[in-house]
């Protein structure tokens, strides 16, 4: 077949027809080159300028002749393929995926809200409202929120954002949580830096450890994945900015596997009496080597 032939025909639809999408079972020629091709693999070289045959051929001819180039393509699943392809990866919406959360660092206006998520603790082990407005206004880079804001409809009125959980700490000098670290300096509203017996009490502007003091979420959030989205977060985000050569908490031992889930080492049980003590130290260091 030469070029020619090819260029008889348009590759126009026939009479406004369009391919069929699904013509299951039905194989029409609908354009002028479909209509070549297939008189082409019907009749080979013995095919006239208006499409007729120029001889009948038999039929065991017809299946000898076939040509190499020719390529059998199964247009039955022709449909199908296309639709798998395009089909978005399978996301299965989480509870957290729900709340609509976004991750911000906290300032002191944050107080009230971190006081209501606080209440997860137990008692002893809340940090206090004075407690709060020190480290929030002290190194509120370091004291990050998860909030969530409902979807509003035009028109709603604005809302503020609820804080779902967060995580609250400071700097230290020493390799592990120490009670010192913990407390709050007598004097924090007019000396920047407290030092009793030698350490400092409280947040240390000079330490390289980020000292996690709290990572709570509001109970009727808990097991929403919320905590560890935030923790996965502030990591990142304190590695990234490569300001700190470790974070270091104290923990209960069922929350343990939790932190080593998050890439924290297991240092052995604290000296901290913090809430009444029985904590275990880990760390989770940046520059390991
Ligand atoms: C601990 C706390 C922060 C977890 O928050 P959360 O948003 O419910 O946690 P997540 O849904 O992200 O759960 C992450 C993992 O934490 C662990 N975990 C959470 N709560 C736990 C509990 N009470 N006991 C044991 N493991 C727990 C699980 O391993 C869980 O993983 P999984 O869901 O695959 O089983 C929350 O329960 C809380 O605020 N508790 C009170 C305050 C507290 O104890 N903070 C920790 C201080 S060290």
């Amino acid at each position: 077949m030469s070029d020619q032939s090819h260029h008889q025909y348009s590759d126009d639809p026939i009479n406004g027809f369009k391919p069929l999408s699904n013509g299951d079972g039905f194989s029409l020629p609908i354009t002028g080159n479909d209509i070549s091709r297939s008189q082409e693999r019907v009749y080979g070289d013995s095919l006239m300028a208006n499409g007729l045959a120029l001889e009948e051929t038999d039929e065991e001819d017809e299946e000898e002749e076939v040509d190499d180039d020719y390529v059998a393509v199964d247009h039955d699943d022709v449909n199908e393929y296309p639709y798998w392809f395009r089909r978005p990866p399978v996301h299965h919406r989480s509870k957290l995926d729900d709340l609509h959360p976004f991750v911000q660092v906290l300032t002191q206006a944050n107080v009230d809200d971190c006081i209501a998520v606080e209440e997860a603790f137990p008692e002893q082990e809340r940090c206090s409202r004075e407690k709060f407005n020190y480290r929030l206004g002290r190194c509120p880079e370091l004291c990050f929120g998860l909030f969530t804001l409902p979807i509003l409809e035009p028109g709603q009125p604005k809302v503020r954002p609820t804080l779902v959980g967060h995580v609250i700490a400071t700097r230290t000098s020493t390799p592990h949580v120490t009670d010192k670290a913990m407390e709050l300096p007598a004097d924090w509203k007019t000396e920047r830096l407290t030092v009793v017996d030698g350490e400092a009490v409280g947040h240390d502007d000079d330490g390289s450890s980020i000292a996690i003091h709290s990572l709570a979420v509001l109970r009727e959030h808990q097991g929403k994945q919320v905590a560890s989205t935030l923790m996965k977060a502030y990591i990142q985000r304190i590695q990234e900015a490569a300001i700190a050569d470790r974070i270091v908490l104290i923990a209960h031992d069922h929350l343990i596997s939790f932190y080593e889930s998050l890439g924290f080492e297991n240092r052995g049980r604290s000296k901290c009496q913090f809430g009444g003590g029985g904590w275990t130290d880990l760390v989770l260091e940046f520059n390991t080597e």
